[in-house]
């Protein structure tokens, strides 16, 4: 199976500007990693699965605490940018890089995982019911008994109420006078399901010259509520959610008969 939304060129697009959609990157690499050591305290957890890796937001700091990562995401650009963190921060040799998507996972990596994790809004950017129920199969199959999904998105819930169009993104000012502003305009499409493009704009530049790029992706405003559905569906147990920047996350476990 092939995701029908091809999100790589969006993501080789921005790969190169990813760290700026946080305020501070070094310090949201701890936060990952302090956030999901808490998850995983008490479960047994030692091999994981990174299956949206991006940038290395979560790969990066689980490997810098001993934890042994595969990490997998199906943007090249992206892929290069995590490869290139894990060069910079003395942990490359810790983590297994596959290019894939949730698809292709049962014929890339080697099951079982203590733990399988999808940060970063990747879920959504599945588009049928199928689509979904496929990836959430891939990951409980890759699990072993017991083993632990982290699922973090955004609660579309609420945009679909609002449906808002503009959301302001990042601003950063370096000491050699760049900048980098960024920010959104999003377009909802009515339909069966709904789908959401976000134009993602970004403008960099100093002393009154700027050049703007503008790069567009879909999502399926899923809520939180509907992917909790269908993981209980899929036989996970033990569907917690807790907020997180941006994200909520949904933690679920896999039974231990399962
Ligand atoms: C916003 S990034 C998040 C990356 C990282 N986990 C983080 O939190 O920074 C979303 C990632 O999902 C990946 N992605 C998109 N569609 C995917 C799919 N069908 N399977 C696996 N990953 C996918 C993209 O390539 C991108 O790197």
């Amino acid at each position: 199976m092939n995701a029908i939304n091809d999100t790589n060129e969006f993501y080789d697009a921005i790969a190169e500007h990813y760290p700026m959609f946080y305020r501070d990157w070094e310090t949201q690499l701890e936060r990952e990693g302090l956030g999901l050591r808490t998850i995983f305290r008490n479960r047994g957890v030692e091999r994981i699965l990174d299956a949206s890796c991006g940038a290395g937001a979560q790969t990066i700091p689980l490997a810098q605490l001993n934890y042994k990562v595969v990490a997998v995401d199906p943007s090249a650009g992206m892929l290069r940018k995590a490869q290139e963190f894990a060069t910079r921060y003395g942990v490359a040799d810790k983590i297994q890089f596959e290019r894939g998507d949730f698809f292709s996972l049962p014929t890339l990596v080697q099951a079982p995982f203590d733990a399988v994790i999808t940060r970063g809004n990747a879920l959504p950017h599945l588009i049928l019911d199928e689509e979904i129920e496929h990836a959430l199969r891939n990951f409980y199959d890759l699990l072993r008994p017991g083993g632990t999904l982290v699922i973090g998105m955004r609660d579309f819930a609420p945009f679909m109420e609002d449906r808002p169009r503009f959301i302001p993104g990042f601003v950063h000012q370096f000491d050699n006078g760049d900048e980098f502003v960024s920010f959104d305009i999003w377009e909802w499409h009515d339909g069966s399901p709904v789908i959401a493009t976000q134009n993602l704009y970004i403008v960099t530049g100093c002393a009154g010259k700027y050049e703007t790029i503008k790069r567009h992706v879909m999502y399926r405003p899923l809520s939180t509520d509907e992917v909790k559905v269908v993981l209980l569906e899929t036989g996970f147990e033990e569907v917690s959610d807790q907020p997180n920047r941006w994200e909520r996350v949904l933690v679920a476990r896999k039974p231990l008969g399962g």
